[in-house]
């Protein structure tokens, strides 16, 4: 009982927030009234649901401009099946009234998103950490920082959200450490050293945003530092603990053999039963080595 009123106190908070936020109910995409056509997901959850289709989810829709890119892409322009990232969110549908998600795909979305929050630890939940400016604390994110700090209303509102959710529901499993010995003997030699002909990934991920591969300043291997920088990045382009939902493992990995759509380099492996895929899926899962790499 007081739990629900509770609920209910947090809620109308949210709901005034969200209002300063500008992200109100389907107003921001020109979204309208959802079609009726699936059941209420579970009790439980439902007041999350409800609350995260009328807030939340209208914020992945919104237009909004992008520092390095023309145009002003919403968060769904480039979180959607195509790019096989773990925020990936359904195709809108065309109804007479707009473009919108139907609750089945809301729904979808639903379970996509709370993947990616930790109720335990609301702040480190990674779509908190994704938009946010790395100045403000953030990660780093290839599609740009959208929060310049968090007191940022629309941050506000989805961290009050994660705070509202049981934490018993939606905590991930502890992520294991990866291990930066492993990176330094093994894996940064893969980096260092194209195969069959191909650029090496120095020649476009040298610098920038998907700088993991600098050149190096004494101009044949890096110092501890340089490591460091690039190891960085890298572990923000991987999902410890799972090779196969790892963007840095998946680029370079033949279409054929499970990997990405697009990728404007190299295809440097032909299937995951490549001995130095395996290698690199050792330390994504988290082991630690030192001097063998050919596992
Ligand atoms: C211009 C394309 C682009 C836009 C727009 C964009 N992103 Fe991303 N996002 C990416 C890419 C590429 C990655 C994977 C690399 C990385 O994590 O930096 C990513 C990763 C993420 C992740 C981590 C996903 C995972 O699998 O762990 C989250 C969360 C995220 N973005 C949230 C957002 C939100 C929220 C918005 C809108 C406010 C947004 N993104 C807008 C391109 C984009
Ligand atoms: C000829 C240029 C080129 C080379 C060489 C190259 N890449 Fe890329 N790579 C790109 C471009 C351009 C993008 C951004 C567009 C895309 O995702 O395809 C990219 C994107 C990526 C991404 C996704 C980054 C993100 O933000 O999600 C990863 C991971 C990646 N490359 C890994 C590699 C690895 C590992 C190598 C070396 C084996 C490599 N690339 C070599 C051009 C290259």
């Amino acid at each position: 009982m007081s739990r629900d009123n509770g609920r209910i106190d947090r809620t109308m908070r949210l709901a005034a927030l969200a209002l300063v936020a500008g992200v109100g109910v389907f107003a921001t995409a020109g979204l309208t009234r959802p079609p009726d056509d699936v059941p209420a997901p579970a009790a439980t959850v439902a007041a999350d649901f409800d609350y995260y289709r009328q807030n939340i989810e209208p914020m992945f829709a919104r237009p909004r401009g992008y520092p390095n890119a023309g145009g002003s892409p919403a968060c769904v322009m480039c979180h959607s099946w195509q790019t096989g990232l773990r925020f990936a969110l359904a195709d809108m549908t065309e109804t007479p009234d707009g473009w919108m998600w139907t609750a089945g795909q809301s729904q979808a979305n639903y379970d996509v998103v709370t993947k990616l929050v930790n109720a335990s630890n609301p702040a480190s939940s990674r779509l908190l950490t994704k938009p946010l400016a790395q100045q403000a604390g953030g990660e780093g994110h290839s599609g740009g920082s959208y929060w310049e700090s968090t007191s940022d209303p629309e941050y506000q509102v989805v961290l009050q959200w994660i705070e509202m959710l049981p934490a018993e529901y939606f905590t991930p499993s502890p992520e294991p450490e990866l291990d930066f010995e492993f990176y330094r003997t093994c894996v940064q030699d893969m980096i260092q050293s194209p195969r069959y002909g191909q650029l090496s990934c120095s020649v476009c991920h040298a610098g920038g945003s998907i700088g993991f591969a600098p050149y190096p300043a004494n101009g044949t291997s890096w110092t501890e530092q340089e490591a460091r920088r690039g190891f960085e990045v890298v572990k923000r382009l991987i999902v410890p603990g799972n090779p196969i939902q790892s963007r840095w493992l998946l680029k370079p990995l033949h279409l054929d053999g499970g990997g990405s759509y697009t990728h404007n380099g190299p295809r440097r492996w032909l299937s995951r039963d490549d001995p130095e895929w395996q290698m690199l899926a050792a330390w994504v899962r988290g082991e630690r080595t030192g001097s063998d790499c050919s596992m």
